[in-house]
């Protein structure tokens, strides 16, 4: 399972002034950007946006500013050559190196197993009758894997999947799709990879109607007996009152 690490923290700073509806937005945008315990390919960002358009940026690896207007370019060459320079090369360090444990132990360490739900969806007119989703829900870090399996084999053609949706709550979703064609006697199942799991999660289908809609049958059914129940008291009821009336009647 190929897991990209790379964990960023950031810091934003806003500065916004208007005049009438038309407005200037100035942007900085800090990142420590980890990849590793051992912080070796550590790496502080420090970018300058004007109007959505970043025009300078300080690179750890780098070791300077770098412009990408002509405004950010002439900055850039000012900066390099004065204290700012001087304050930037120490950040790596400062900001970054020294919260590092903070970060992983707050946020990076930790991770939480996603919840996975295998269920059945309506294919689109294509190729195939069925499909299948499999969906995992409230999973961190971001990375995850998701295959399918059919009989033990991996099935790649016919898997479509969105990529891994923020929640915005630091936890992360994914829904990954299989069309197929049912053949009797053969097995599907979903698999998933996280780290947070020690062995691979794995979700078998199993065609027979979802949970869900059993109990909605058994709902329906029991609402029917009990709805039987009642008419069949009330006929009862009105039966014996009416020839308790008609035999008053009569003496
Ligand atoms: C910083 O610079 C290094 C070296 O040029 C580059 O590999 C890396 O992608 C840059 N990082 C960012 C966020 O621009």
């Amino acid at each position: 399972m190929s897991m990209p690490a790379a964990f960023y923290i950031g810091l934003t700073l806003f500065w916004a002034t208007f005049s009438g509806t038309d407005g200037y937005f100035e942007q900085r945008v800090t990142q420590c950007r980890y990849s590793s315990k051992d912080l070796v390919d550590i790496e502080y960002i420090d970018s300058y946006v004007f109007n959505k358009v970043e025009d300078i940026r300080f690179n750890s690896t780098v070791g300077k500013y770098v412009g990408y207007t002509e405004h950010g370019v002439k900055n850039a060459d000012a900066w390099n050559k004065g204290p700012e320079l001087v304050q930037e090369l120490g950040n790596l360090e400062r900001v970054c190196k020294s919260n590092a444990a903070l970060h992983y132990s707050a946020v990076l360490d930790k991770t939480v197993e996603p919840q996975v739900r295998l269920s059945s969806v309506t294919p689109p007119s294509g190729r195939h009758p069925a499909m299948l989703m499999c969906s995992a829900y409230d999973f961190y870090p971001k990375q995850i894997s998701v295959t399918w399996l059919r009989d033990g084999h991996e099935v790649k053609s016919d898997v479509t999947s969105t990529e891994e949706l923020a929640n915005g709550d630091w936890y992360y979703q994914i829904h990954s799709h299989l069309e197929y064609t049912p053949r009797s006697g053969e097995k599907i199942s979903c698999m998933v990879e996280h780290i947070s799991l020690t062995e691979p999660m794995m979700k078998h289908w199993d065609p027979s109607l979802p949970e869900v809609e059993r109990n909605k049958i058994a709902i329906g059914a029991s609402g029917l007996v009990l709805g039987a129940i009642l008419a069949l008291a009330g006929l009862i009821y009105y039966k014996k009152k009416s020839s308790v009336l008609y035999s008053t009647w009569k003496e």
